[in-house]
């Protein structure tokens, strides 16, 4: 059975959390393939509330087994704190496998992210400062520790020094931080952390495989999302991994003839966090409407999200860049609070009319978005679970959607609740 894809469309925070969470049901495996702590997904399952960062959403279902991929980067720590608050609740997470090839990020990796968002004062990214760049900055120029180092002692001592070497003389010569000592380092990483985390790791690539070839469903859950992609995002305001579908692959050891099916998610208007070009940013009362509406507020930092209309020009280059088969939108709920809604179908930049994202990004920053304003609904609609309960204008708004972005729209999500949804059908 091949592979079922979940990709943000925007920049996070669109509600993927609920969605894996729904179609984690049916899949054997739920796989994680890049980001790590820096991701925040909030599931509501019976009025409790689960805020998960590293381990996949498929925990919550004893069937499914969640996995860590290759692509991740992990704070050990984080990771067994996180077991640990599962269990405290009654959730059995003993069947968490993670992969040997997946990073660690080491404390030197938070100093770092630290001290250059310190550095860079006003032309900061507004990291989360979870060290997730400059792990995968090791990852890349090969000094990285790698979860299997765990397993040997003596290989991952010898990591550490090579590692901490620079990275104490970088934190000293560059960034005037004091040194950091690498036997408290080994000592908390190899006493307190290895023996937890040893029994989680496994062969991950051979699980997916073996899950494939016995027919069983696959999920690939992305972080992040494609506006945050090191490639494809509005770079350098992007995280350092690829959420993209390709990712995917890379993240987790399966071929793109593996995946089937790519399922976009996008909220019915956008948020950002962080520093970054956002064509449709809205301010005033509109978006403190709009965030305190969508309690648009970091799961992870409580930052406020910066919030915006739906951008259509974005979601339809995201559906490309992903192959995107099916769109989720979320939150649809929120804007019913509005006498009109809005849908950037364009922008105007310097007299003319563009219709895809400008490939120059100094474009992007400065176009000004052309808009569709379409009449509101008003009503309530957290109780509607089928196509026909959605008023008539919200049932438009969707299909325009669908049409401008060129996929169809298969799920509208309309409250926080597990069972907040519409399979649309247009
Ligand atoms: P980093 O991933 O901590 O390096 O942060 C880089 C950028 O990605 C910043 O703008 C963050 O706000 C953003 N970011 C990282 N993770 C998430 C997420 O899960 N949701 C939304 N934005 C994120």
């Amino acid at each position: 059975m091949p592979a079922t894809v979940v990709v943000g469309t925007q920049w996070g925070d669109e509600g993927k959390g609920k969605l894996t969470d729904l179609l984690a049901r049916d899949m054997r495996l739920v796989v994680r393939y890049q980001g790590g702590h820096n991701a925040g997904h909030t599931i509501v399952v019976g009025g409790e509330t689960f805020a998960l960062q590293l381990i996949p959403s498929g925990v919550l279902y004893p069937e499914t087994v969640p996995v860590i991929g290759n692509g991740v980067v992990v704070d050990p720590a984080v990771l067994v704190a996180e077991c640990d608050a599962l269990e405290a609740r009654g959730i059995d997470t003993s069947r968490l496998v993670v992969s040997g090839n997946a990073h660690l990020i080491m404390p030197y990796h938070y100093e770092i992210d630290r001290a250059t968002e310190r550095s860079l004062g006003k032309n900061k990214l507004g990291t989360t400062k979870r060290g997730i760049g400059p792990a995968y900055a090791d990852k890349a120029a090969r000094i990285g520790l790698r979860v299997q180092d765990l397993l040997d002692e003596k290989i991952f001592r010898q990591k550490l020094d090579v590692a901490l070497r620079e990275k104490n003389l970088v934190l000293a010569k560059v960034f005037n931080r004091l040194a950091l000592d690498g036997r408290e380092i080994a000592r908390v990483y190899l006493e307190q952390l290895a023996p937890r985390i040893a029994p989680m790791i496994g062969d991950t690539v051979g699980l997916v495989h073996e899950a494939l070839d016995a027919g069983e469903n696959v999920m690939l859950e992305g972080a992040q999302a494609t506006y945050l992609d090191l490639d494809h995002g509005t770079y350098p305001y992007v995280t350092s991994s690829n959420p993209t579908a390709g990712g995917a692959c890379t993240g987790s050891g399966i071929g793109p003839r593996d995946i089937n099916r790519v399922v976009g998610i996008a909220k019915a208007y956008v948020t950002r966090v962080g520093a970054g070009p956002f064509p449709t940013e809205v301010e005033g009362e509109l978006a403190d409407t709009l965030v305190e509406r969508g309690h648009e507020y970091g799961t992870n930092t409580g930052r406020r999200r910066r919030p915006g209309w739906l951008d259509l020009v974005m979601l339809r280059h995201a559906v490309r860049l992903n192959s995107i088969s099916e769109i989720a939108l979320t939150k649809l709920d929120v804007l019913s609070a509005f006498e009109s809604v809005k849908l950037c179908v364009a922008y105007e930049y310097e007299g003319e009319r563009l219709t895809s994202v400008p490939y120059h990004q100094s474009v992007l920053h400065r176009v000004r978005p052309v808009y569709e304003e379409l009449p509101g609904w008003g009503d309530d609609l957290s109780g509607a679970t089928e196509t026909g309960d959605l008023p008539a204008a919200a049932r438009d708004y969707v299909r325009m959607i669908a049409e401008y972005a060129k996929a169809p729209v298969t799920y509208v999500g309309v409250g926080p609740g597990r069972e907040q949804y519409v399979r649309f059908a247009a």
